[in-house]
């Protein structure tokens, strides 16, 4: 008999952007004249960066000649990349990550999912409530149920700490998100810090998921968990280009696993998780493309970074006049000026608020339902679309709410 992995049923049948992408469809479909502008899965609208484009241009001549072709490359990603991504994410701002600590991929999407394949069956997790949803879902599949979630709300500013855990069954990895999806929160030094400390005490493990690092304008908030003392006993760091970029159709992210951080066999015997994780890469995946790693490596051009911070600024200056027009409108909003996504509290069902904005307005957002149960009650908002669209949105939502 051919059995299945009964782990699925246990999550819900479709992905929330799938549902997502179904329920505006079937609208479209309904409504061809509409016009819909979306503001729901955090997908990037501006193009590519001039500095990026002329390096994957020059990278597709390179392929195009005997004498410089690439083929399979190195699946820990190019040394040009990896030396760049230690010296300007981390060792200009003060933090110790070497070029072989960091591991380049198609995205931090996968390196998310696929890093709790390291883990024996039965850790036990910790997330956020609201969460992005694949740190649940990879987990489930594999077949661990036992997660405790940490309600993020307003009395916590969408932060929890480590005193919200359970006394008794403390988790063996907590996933953090900062600046966070879906809530936009930030997290600070010290709060960070508090979760660092945690998890030596405990030989536990921060999962880290630093996708909207470069949204922070702030002053003082951290970029990565390692500005904390210790972190790098204690967490993995997940980076994508999808959002700091405009790679999410390219695909290029990077986990930082630091040497020396361990897991435990059942002796208690200490397993370096780098050499794993290198292992499990090079067994299962074949590496971002040449091309892909040479755009990724002119974002740290001079040029490069002046372009992606702009495309940022530009994110992050529609994220403000959203916020400001539903703060007129009387909405309690969190997020939006150290990230693209503004969290809206809709006192109200959040999937009927979604289709309400979908029929009346024809603009898609996220309903916070989608994100956990402590997410009922909020829609997120994205900030990736044109100047135009997002006045046309915030004239449409004057007229409907
Ligand atoms: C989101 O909208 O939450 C993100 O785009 C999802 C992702 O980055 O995979």
């Amino acid at each position: 008999m051919l059995h299945v992995n009964e782990n699925y049923a246990k999550i819900k049948p479709t992905y929330l952007f799938a549902e997502i992408a179904h329920r505006v469809s079937a609208h479209m479909e309904a409504n061809p004249e509409a016009k819909v502008i979306r503001l729901g899965i955090g997908d990037v609208t501006e193009p590519l960066c001039p500095a990026v484009v002329a390096a994957m241009h020059k990278a597709v001549d390179d392929e195009a000649g005997r004498a410089n072709f690439h083929g399979y490359g190195p699946e820990q990603g190019y040394a040009f990349l990896r030396e760049k991504i230690a010296k300007f994410d981390f060792q200009d701002r003060g933090m110790d990550i070497a070029a072989d600590e960091i591991l380049v991929s198609d995205g931090a999407k996968c390196d998310c999912g696929n890093i709790q394949e390291l883990f024996g069956q039965d850790v036990r997790i910790a997330v956020g409530d609201p969460v992005y949803p694949v740190y649940v879902d990879t987990n489930v599949m594999a077949g661990r149920g036992d997660i405790t979630l940490l309600p993020c709300t307003a009395e916590n500013g969408f932060v929890p700490t480590p005193n919200d855990l359970p006394a008794n069954g403390q988790p063996d990895i907590v996933y953090l998100c900062y600046p966070n999806n879906p809530t936009g929160a930030v997290a600070t030094k010290m709060q960070l810090q508090a979760w660092v400390d945690w998890a030596n005490d405990r030989k536990a493990l921060i999962l880290f998921d630093a996708a909207y690092e470069a949204f922070i304008r702030t002053p003082g908030i951290p970029h990565s968990i390692y500005e904390c003392d210790g972190a790098k006993s204690c967490a993995i760091e997940f980076r994508s280009y999808s959002k700091t970029a405009g790679f999410t159709g390219v695909r290029c992210g990077y986990t930082v696993v630091p040497k020396g951080l361990c897991a435990y066999a059942a002796d208690g015997t200490p397993v370096e998780l780098r050499p794993m994780w290198t292992r499990r890469q090079t067994t299962k995946f074949n590496g971002a493309s040449y091309i892909t790693q040479r755009g990724a490596e002119a974002i740290y051009t001079p040029e490069g970074m002046a372009q992606t911070t702009a495309t940022i600024d530009f994110y992050l200056g529609n994220a403000k006049l959203m916020r400001e027009a539903l703060q007129s409108l009387g909405y309690i909003v969190t997020g939006g000026s150290d990230s693209p996504y503004l969290w809206v509290d809709v006192k109200g069902d959040s999937w009927a608020f979604f289709d309400k904005l979908l029929k009346d307005a024809n603009i898609v957002t996220t309903p916070g339902a989608g994100f956990g149960r402590a997410g009922e009650g909020f829609i997120r908002i994205s900030a990736f679309n044109s100047r135009e669209n997002v006045k046309e949105a915030i004239e449409r939502l004057k007229g409907v709410l």
